[in-house]
């Protein structure tokens, strides 16, 4: 092969190569792929569990979650409180009222502060404090009372809510602890609220996942029966799905 044969060769790769190159990026541009604003699509049972917004939550189980409750992060929690109010017995009023014994009193009762006519109207349709009455306030303060002086984001995490209701329930809290509800319990672990459940609950939701059919109807006989209908169908009859795909041989 001359050289001036090799160089043709080699100028031809060359312009080949270079050709490829460059319809590469004309149709690049022509042919745009469009551009994604938002990929894949929106789950919204995830998005409400991390935002906590106005969106559907898991309903907490006070009975499950106050006793293994964090209040030491409660009281950390309490931090964006205390710019208005004061937690400690015989403390002052401030742009808040005292919260010393607040779970379990009287909405809007706390001697010598003047409370908004929203607080009051919500104080004539409410005799106490609750647990999930102060976790829906403290949610969103503004969206719960119309009209209330409590000019507060709110906490959006439940986890946050749960651990504050338990700190301000060792402040002079009145009101017990409910027995837990397995109902309740089972429904919030599947929206993501740390719950840990009880010995019966703990058990019915394993035993239908793995066992399938005998456990389906099992099931029917776990104390949750309001859960039971629907949970027992979802996980038992995925087990079926799973067994059979599971059996080939
Ligand atoms: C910007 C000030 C401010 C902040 C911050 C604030 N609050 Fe309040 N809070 C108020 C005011 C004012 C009221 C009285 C509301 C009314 O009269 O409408 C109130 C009322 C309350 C009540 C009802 C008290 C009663 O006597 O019935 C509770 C419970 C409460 N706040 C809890 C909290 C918690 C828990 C936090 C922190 C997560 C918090 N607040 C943060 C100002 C505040």
């Amino acid at each position: 092969m001359s050289d001036l044969t090799f160089n043709k060769v080699a100028g031809a790769v060359l312009a080949t190569g270079l050709a490829i190159v460059g319809l590469r990026e004309l149709s690049a541009g022509v042919f745009a792929p469009p551009e994604i604003e938002k990929p894949g699509y929106l789950v919204e049972v995830a998005e409400a569990a991390d935002a906590g917004g106005a969106a559907v939550e898991a309903p907490i189980d006070w009975g499950t979650v106050l006793p293994t409750a964090d209040v030491a992060a409660g009281e950390a929690v309490f931090a964006k409180c205390k710019s208005c109010h004061v937690v400690d017995q015989g403390g002052a009023n401030g742009t808040g009222p005292g919260l010393f014994g607040v779970v379990g009193a009287k909405p809007g009762a706390h001697p010598g502060f003047g409370y908004s006519s929203g607080m009051a109207d919500f104080a004539g349709k409410t005799p106490v404090w609750t647990y999930e009455q102060l976790n829906i306030f403290i949610k969103a303060p503004q969206k719960t009372i119309g009209g209330t002086k409590m000019t507060f984001v709110g906490l959006k995490k439940p986890e946050d809510r749960i651990n504050v209701i338990a700190y301000l329930r060792s402040k002079g809290g009145s009101l017990p602890v409910p027995a837990p509800d397995p109902a309740v319990a089972a429904q919030s672990s599947e929206g993501g609220v740390p719950a840990p459940s009880g010995p019966d609950a703990g058990q019915a939701a394993p035993g239908a996942a793995e066992a399938g059919k005998p456990t389906a109807t099992g099931s029917t006989a776990a104390p949750a029966v309001g859960a039971g209908g629907p949970t027992g169908q979802g996980p038992g009859a995925s087990a079926e799905v799973k067994s059979k795909t599971a059996n080939p041989n």
